[in-house]
């Protein structure tokens, strides 16, 4: 059989299963050459010593990988900023008036399979410092009770009040998928149907020192981290999951960040509201605990919608005032979107910002010996999904009362951490 596999080891025979889609990845020259190209053929040091199969990993990944990130270094930020404007969000006391309507609408879109919800599970939870997938963080006290856990069981809500099982995608990253997979089933997907949820992989990019040099994770690895929350759109597609998308009729699809425990996600009143005000995505917003607190706000840039970072804002913006004498940049966004599925296809991973930010990268030394950095080493590409909701023409900001839907988890302590997530949760009666 003529096959790649021969031209890499050079022998008649290997030892590699050929069930592995051998034909799609490059040889040894065509791998050195890629990275001679990009000054990077250092990834190759231990080439020689490597297994039969490490070396096919390696080229694989050299195949697989995009590194035409690399290129956008030293070249300043990449996004300027619009002219930014205030855009209303739709206020807790309008959302009360029309309750019903919008509750009737959502729970109709609901049952008839128009809506499916999509949980970013692929970020790497640094800033938590447990090294398990952040889901599986225990904020229990007397008893075990898991991040994951309780998604799932608010997720769970609306299935039972609208007797519809709606399609759960879990996004997960080469580095979590195992774990996540196996706790999962582990606890029987806390009661959802097993044949509801659909895991899928993002897309990894490469990560790099100061200099722009890739970094190794292994002798057979390139460094590489998940590509940003925004990943989740292109992988989607990439993994043919728009297939499903299709064939379920799914016309809107809920993202939602893993961090918040009291996300409520494909709600009937938020599915409704969104619907009716005929707009391209809903965003959850909460109204801002202070003019500088450190969330970014939603606004419109340039008459597109769009996300004002706090570090953005200028004192002008805070002080403004809308037309009923409240601050007119007032609400911040908590990762909880609900996007029409047929305006996806507007967004492409080349017209968003890169986002290239300073991180601990993990890495093997001159010696092959692994390093873990205590502070910042390199660089990390990422894509955000804020940055999605500028490319579409309209949103409806959605305000959700802070105090029952927004206790995010990204430290272990102080602000947004375990210990202030627990509060509210048993402000909101959950048993810890
Ligand atoms: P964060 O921006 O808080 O990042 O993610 P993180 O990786 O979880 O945490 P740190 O910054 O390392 O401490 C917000 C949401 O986006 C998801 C996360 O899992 C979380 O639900 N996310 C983030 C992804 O799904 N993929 C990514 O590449 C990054």
């Amino acid at each position: 059989m003529p096959n790649k596999l021969y031209q890499i080891f050079g022998k008649e025979k290997c030892d590699i299963d050929f069930t592995l889609s051998y034909e799609f990845f490059m040889n040894y020259e065509e791998a050195k050459d890629k990275m001679a190209k990009l000054g990077q053929q250092h990834i190759f040091k231990y080439y020689d010593k490597l297994s039969d199969e490490q070396r096919v990993s390696l080229l694989k990944q050299v195949e697989e990988t995009d590194f035409s990130v690399l290129s956008r270094l030293g070249k300043g930020a990449d996004a300027t900023r619009g002219t930014f404007s205030p855009l209303a969000a739709m206020q807790l006391s309008e959302i009360e008036q029309c309750g019903q309507e919008f509750h009737d609408i959502g729970v109709e879109a609901i049952k008839s399979g128009k809506v499916a919800a999509l949980l970013l599970a692929g970020g790497m939870g640094t800033r938590l410092g447990s090294d398990d997938p952040k889901g599986m963080f225990n904020v229990g006290i007397t008893k075990p009770v898991y991040i994951f856990e309780r998604i799932i069981l608010n997720l769970l809500d609306v299935v039972k009040e609208t007797g519809t099982w709606i399609m759960l995608f879990i996004m997960t990253s080469e580095k979590n998928h195992d774990a996540t997979t196996a706790f999962l089933k582990e606890h029987d997907y806390f009661g959802y149907k097993k044949d509801r949820i659909v895991f899928f992989k993002q897309d990894m990019a490469p990560a790099c020192d100061f200099d722009g040099k890739l970094y190794m994770e292994a002798k057979d690895r390139i460094s590489t981290s998940p590509n940003g929350n925004a990943g989740w759109y292109s992988s989607m597609v990439r993994a043919g999951l728009d297939k499903i998308l299709d064939r379920e009729g799914i016309e809107w699809i809920n993202i939602f960040a893993v961090d918040n425990v009291l996300q409520r996600m494909c709600d009937p009143v938020f599915v409704g509201a969104t619907i009716n005000s005929n707009v391209s995505v809903g965003s959850k917003v909460v109204r801002k605990a202070a003019p500088d607190e450190k969330v970014g706000v939603m606004c419109l840039e340039d008459g597109k919608p769009s996300i004002v970072e706090y570090y953005e804002l200028s004192k002008e913006m805070m002080d403004a005032k809308d037309e009923n004498g409240d601050p007119a940049y007032n609400y911040g966004v908590i990762l909880n979107y609900l996007f029409r599925v047929s305006e996806l296809s507007k967004v492409t991973d080349d017209k968003m910002p890169l986002h290239i930010v300073k991180k601990k990268i993990p890495y093997i030394d001159e010696n092959g010996e692994s390093v873990k950095p205590t502070e910042p080493n390199g660089f990390k590409f990422e894509q955000l999904v804020l940055d999605m909701i500028h490319q579409l023409s309209s949103c409806l900001p959605f305000e959700v009362d802070r105090e029952k839907e927004f206790a995010p988890i990204k430290n272990a302590t102080g602000v947004d951490s375990v210990e202030s997530a627990r509060e509210l949760l048993i402000k909101n009666n959950v048993e810890l």
